[in-house]
């Protein structure tokens, strides 16, 4: 582990601060300074505001049991349902014909359901679940790309007590499969297939040879998103969505009332190790969390229409499309397209069109919309928006002016939001209508959010000074543990920095970053073996070991690297085998077995071919060197390695192609 590996962005370069625009500040839902302090003062307790966003069928008895940390929860005792908290109390609130979700689809179709509409849906499916066997604590998974079956999926496994696990669609069979095996899940909602760039393009035959390698009997629920563009057969214990819902047309389901610290869902994301780690999150903590944060970062109020263009399949969308919106009962734009299709206006025709209040998108999109040219904004009238925000990576200041100026025309705060798929939501960030901006910086911690930035000794580094970016206190949204893992939970987040001795336990993000003297912090990237593309984790362990796969390669390493784009790219480096001829057709077997393994948000920018890798004399590949070259960047210290005449060879390699 070695801080100084962080990449991401040139830290000298943050922004001076800049005040929200006083417009914003007027109405903002969070303007008191004092919150700051009164989360100090009364913590754990300041947490119930929190959980008083939602109702509660039984009211908690502690809002922190720190029994058995680093196993926290929160609000123990209380019972609730998630689905409920977003739905039937909205309707019970009068807000039954406010839109919910207005979803817009990838060839300009567009669907809007009202809480009422939403209600129904989710009454339905978790009917026609039941019948199928679902019963409480069953791991649904779920594998559609964003169409509104999906959250309707979602809130329907959340309405009868089946944690859902969703995997994002783009993800390969292989993929699904690990995921599915780790997750004991007998029962799958899926589709025959969906557009692509215009193209109909076969999902279900995916998930049939997911299916073939489990060895558990799975349940199939398949939603016919393309008709005679796709046509498909069912087989066995594979059954069409519409036909089981309308099977179950007008059924309500009582909501099962869950403990407050019952899994709500799981989440898989990549961790150090080759094999995808479940994230639990529960019901209580989780779902204030969301809310909470929404609210409070987001500013999203009820009668707001709020844009989260993240893809359902990763925590983001979980958290700010689906859970948190609804559960302030606002409207939630899903939408299931690209940026650049069918022409490079159509996020801002559908601000426009929708006028969107809130819009909360990843920095390589607003890299994108920069070079693409103000022009495509100025075609729109986005008056409506009121906050931006970003997340995922870090967002250097000239696309983050850019963004103030062309999308928010200065009349936004934007936010840049740090969390994590273990967080739950975010936690490091500017209060929008508190706290000044500084453009490269995420911000200082949340109200309640003990994050510091620290040395390897655990000690708080001086300010301007890089470090680890770790967690002291709990937090509702955090993880409870991973699915069948407590031990790699503590293992993987708590060992590093933790002194239980002290009873002091220490999350560790994986991140390093530095603090300056408002202890507003800056990302700097992945300490671990994780890289981070344009915001999806992926591990290197499980591209090396699928590139290892290909018959013809000895050994390789993969690296995160920003040569050819603003972003970070995977590069593979691979040397081959006595006899084994590097070339296009090997390079093109190492990417082929790398999208089987985990899918084309894997693809390496390039394959390297090269006689060896660099190793030190104890034999490890120096993957901070291939980093280094991958990123075009002057290489650092190369006396320790044992084959330094090989480094020219690479670099040369690298440029080549
Ligand atoms: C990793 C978490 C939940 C966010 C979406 C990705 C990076 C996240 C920022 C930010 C710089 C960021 C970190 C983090 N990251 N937000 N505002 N600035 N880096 O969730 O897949 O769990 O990835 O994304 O490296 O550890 P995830």
């Amino acid at each position: 582990m070695d801080y100084r590996n962080g990449r991401g962005q040139d830290t000298s370069s943050v922004g001076p601060p800049q005040r929200p625009p006083s417009s914003f500040v007027e109405q903002a839902n969070v303007t008191d300074e004092g919150i700051y302090e009164a989360f100090e003062e009364n913590w754990p307790a300041c947490w119930e505001r929190a959980a008083a966003l939602l109702e509660w069928d039984e009211a908690y008895d502690d809002v922190l049991d720190e029994e058995d940390a680093p196993f926290y929860e929160w609000f123990t005792g209380g019972k609730l349902n998630a689905s409920y908290n977003c739905l039937d109390r909205h309707l019970e609130a009068g807000r039954k014909n406010h839109a919910a979700i207005i979803w817009e689809g990838k060839r300009g179709e567009s669907q809007t359901y009202t809480y009422r509409e939403l209600f129904v849906k989710v009454n339905e499916f978790a009917a026609a679940l039941r019948d199928l066997g679902v019963e409480e604590d069953d791991v649904v998974t779920i594998y559609l790309p964003m169409i509104p079956e999906l959250p309707i999926a979602m809130l329907a496994c959340a309405r009868i007590g089946a944690p859902h696990s969703v995997v994002f669609a783009g993800l390969s069979a292989d993929a699904l499969a690990t995921r599915m095996d780790a997750a004991d899940s007998e029962y799958l909602v899926t589709c025959d297939g969906y557009y692509r760039r215009g193209d109909a393009f076969n999902q279900l035959s995916k998930a049939d040879n997911a299916l073939l390698s489990l060895e558990q009997d799975v349940s199939t629920v398949v939603v016919d998103r393309l008709g005679e563009d796709l046509p498909h057969v069912l087989g066995d214990r594979q059954y069409d969505y519409h036909d089981l819902v309308a099977e179950h047309a007008g059924e309500t389901v009582d909501p099962v009332s869950r403990g407050s610290e019952d899994m709500l869902f799981l989440m898989y994301t990549s961790g150090t190790t080759g094999k995808p780690k479940g994230v639990v999150h529960t019901t209580g903590g989780y779902l204030s969390y969301a809310a909470w944060t929404t609210r409070a970062v987001l500013d999203v109020e009820p009668n707001d229409t709020h844009w989260c263009s993240a893809d359902i399949g990763w925590i983001t969308g979980h958290t700010y499309i689906v859970y948190g919106p609804l559960a302030l009962g606002t409207t939630t734009v899903m939408y299931e397209g690209t940026p650049d299709y069918p022409d490079r206006d159509r996020l801002w025709e559908i601000v426009d069109r929708n006028a969107v209040d809130v819009f909360y998108t990843a920095p390589t999109a607003v890299q994108a919309f920069m070079k693409w040219g103000e022009q495509y904004p100025n075609q729109h009238d986005l008056s409506s928006l009121r906050l931006l925000g970003t997340v995922g990576e870090p967002i250097s200041p000239r696309p983050w002016r850019w963004y103030y100026e062309h999308i928010g025309d200065e009349e936004c705060p934007i936010v840049d939001t740090w969390w994590q798929t273990e967080t739950g939501g975010i936690t490091v960030t500017t209060l929008p209508g508190i706290k000044s901006m500084k453009p490269g910086a995420a911000g200082p911690p949340l109200p309640g959010i003990d994050a510091r930035v620290v040395d390897d000794d655990g000690e708080s580094v001086s300010p301007g000074e890089s470090g680890y970016l770790t967690l002291h206190r709990p937090w509702p949204g955090m993880a409870r543990t991973l699915y069948d893992g407590d031990e790699q939970f503590v293992e993987e987040y708590w060992r590093q920095f933790s002194t239980p001795d002290d009873d002091e336990w220490v999350y560790f993000s994986g991140d390093a970053a530095r603090i300056d003297d408002d202890d507003y912090i800056t990302i700097l990237g992945r300490v671990d073996d994780v890289i981070n593309v344009a915001g999806h984790r992926l591990s290197t362990m499980e591209i090396e070991s699928a590139i290892l796969g290909v018959s013809g390669v000895a050994e390789a390493a993969v690296v995160g690297g920003n040569g050819g784009s603003s972003g970070t790219d995977v590069y593979a480096y691979v040397s081959t085998e006595n006899g084994a001829e590097p070339g296009p057709s090997l390079a093109a077997a190492v990417t082929a077995s790398i999208e089987s393994a985990i899918g084309p948000i894997a693809r390496p920018e390039e394959v390297v071919f090269t006689s060896e890798l660099p190793k030190t004399r104890s034999g490890k590949i120096m993957r901070r060197l291939l980093e280094d070259i991958a990123s075009d960047e002057e290489l650092g210290d190369t006396s320790a390695l044992r084959n330094p005449e090989i480094v020219g060879e690479i670099q040369a390699a690298t440029r080549d192609e």
